[in-house]
């Protein structure tokens, strides 16, 4: 795939029914490597609705930046200013939500590039670093946030529907040319 048949824009109100039901695909693809479960399922159709990512999208401190090619959408970021990460009073920090490219369109250089973008943007708007978490379990994602220049900062957990998921915190300080 040519870089130049992607284009990048910010979302608007109208893109939450497709980044919902992408989000939906990449996290089910991700997440259920060992089949569905009553969590993981509830976790799909309530934090993954349209409804849901409408009401995330009216959020001011949080921005989405849509990859689509041909007038598709193939993958996203989320971005919320203002968060700081598990287990440390960091001002400035803004984290990323959700990085999201679908099956079809992996190892392209989107993720590098929507991170880039998250990254400049997060800057621009005051941030002095970005933070993610990530399931432990999750072998791409702790293979490519290091090589985007992201440090492990330790071991956190995330909570889908009342179960607790073993994650890594991964953070980078940002600069002017990120
Ligand atoms: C993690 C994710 C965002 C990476 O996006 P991507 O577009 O596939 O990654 P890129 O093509 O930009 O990869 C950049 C570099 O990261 C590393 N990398 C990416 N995926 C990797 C993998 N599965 N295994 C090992 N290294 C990997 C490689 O060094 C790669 O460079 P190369 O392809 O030239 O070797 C993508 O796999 C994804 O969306 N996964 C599902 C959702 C998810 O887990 N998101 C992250 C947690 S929110």
């Amino acid at each position: 795939m040519s870089e130049s048949t992607v284009e990048y824009r910010l979302a608007g109100p109208d893109d939450a029914l497709c980044i919902a039901v992408l989000a939906m695909q990449v996290f089910l693809d991700t997440y259920t490597l060992n089949g569905m479960r009553p969590d993981l399922a509830r976790e799909t159709l309530e934090i993954y609705s349209p409804e849901a990512f409408a009401r995330r999208l009216q959020d001011p401190a949080t921005t989405f930046i849509l990859a689509e090619r041909a007038g598709h959408l193939i993958a996203f970021a989320e971005l919320t200013l203002d968060r700081a990460p598990p287990h440390e009073a960091r001002p400035g920090a803004a984290e990323l939500v959700r990085l999201y490219v679908q099956r079809y369109f992996k190892r392209m250089g989107l993720g590098r590039e929507l991170l880039s973008r998250a990254e400049a943007l997060a800057h621009s708007r005051g941030a002095s670093s970005l933070w993610l978490t990530t399931w432990s379990g999750n072998t791409a994602a702790r293979a490519f946030y290091p090589t985007q220049g992201y440090r492990d900062i330790g071991v956190t957990s995330y909570t889908i529907q009342g179960n607790s998921y073993e994650n890594r915190a991964f953070a980078k300080t940002l600069t002017a040319d990120k």
